[in-house]
């Protein structure tokens, strides 16, 4: 049981709302950001149990920034958490918060869960994580519900429309894709049940290597350039 889970299973705290499989997910991917001072950012307080996890899982060093609707979620402020109440639906209000916030190295949406909040919210404040950074959108079986906006396949799901970052992450293969924001600063995609993690780190055009010595006539590797089977795109 890692330390979040036990936080969530054998510590007193007010209620936190997630599902069972997630505590392996986070510590997998905010382990190494233990003993750094970062800052984090959470979408959805709900009753505030989870601000304290991550107070309690980064030991005091993370600076806690939180998103809610509700405005009775004020009243959760303290010292090391500071609340600001708004949709993150609404453009505007992130473009405030983002002025009023630096950049963070987490930033977890846990909000309403509908496809527009979390497209909005990816689209607003994507920029806002920090280069090395993560990014965790949550509860993504909303993007088969109806009542959520979701439904299979449908275009405006967000797991439909993060599927698009798969091909952005490989843009340097193929003109057609644009290199953007999303290809220069992804490192990795990670899909679990319900949750994306998006790893950020500067990237550039990658190249291939070769080291050792030949060891074989490597007729075959001769056909697939003959061919154009590599370094250029198949149509
Ligand atoms: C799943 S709960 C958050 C749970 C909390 N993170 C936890 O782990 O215990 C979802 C929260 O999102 C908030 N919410 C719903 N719609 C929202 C919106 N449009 N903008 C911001 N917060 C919203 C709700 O008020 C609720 O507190």
């Amino acid at each position: 049981m890692n330390e979040l889970e036990h936080f969530f299973k054998n510590e007193d705290h007010r209620m936190i709302h997630k599902w069972n499989h997630y505590f392996e997910i986070y510590d997998r991917h905010l382990h190494h950001l233990k003993g750094k001072k970062i800052n984090i950012l959470e979408i959805g307080i709900s009753h505030g149990g989870s601000l304290q996890m991550w107070e309690y899982y980064f030991k005091g060093m993370a600076t806690i920034y939180a998103v809610d609707i509700n405005p009775e979620c004020k009243k959760l402020e303290s010292d090391n958490i500071k609340i600001f109440i708004g949709s993150q639906e609404d453009e505007s209000f992130l473009k405030k918060l983002k002025q009023s916030i630096p950049p963070v190295d987490v930033l977890i949406d846990d909000g309403g869960h509908t496809m527009k909040q979390q497209v909005t919210t990816f689209n607003q404040l994507f920029d806002h994580v920090a280069e090395n950074g993560i990014y965790i959108c949550e509860d993504l079986h909303t993007s088969y519900w109806k009542h959520f906006g979701g439904g299979y396949k449908k275009s405006r799901s967000f797991i439909e429309f993060s599927k698009n970052f798969i091909d952005k992450l490989h843009a340097w293969h193929t003109p057609k894709v644009p290199i953007d924001a999303i290809t220069k600063n992804t490192h990795s995609l990670h899909y679990y049940d319900s949750i994306l993690v998006m790893e950020k780190r500067k990237m550039e055009k990658p190249f291939d290597v070769k080291a050792g010595n030949s060891s074989i006539e490597d007729v075959h590797a001769k056909d697939l350039v003959a061919n154009s089977l590599i370094y250029k795109e198949a149509e």
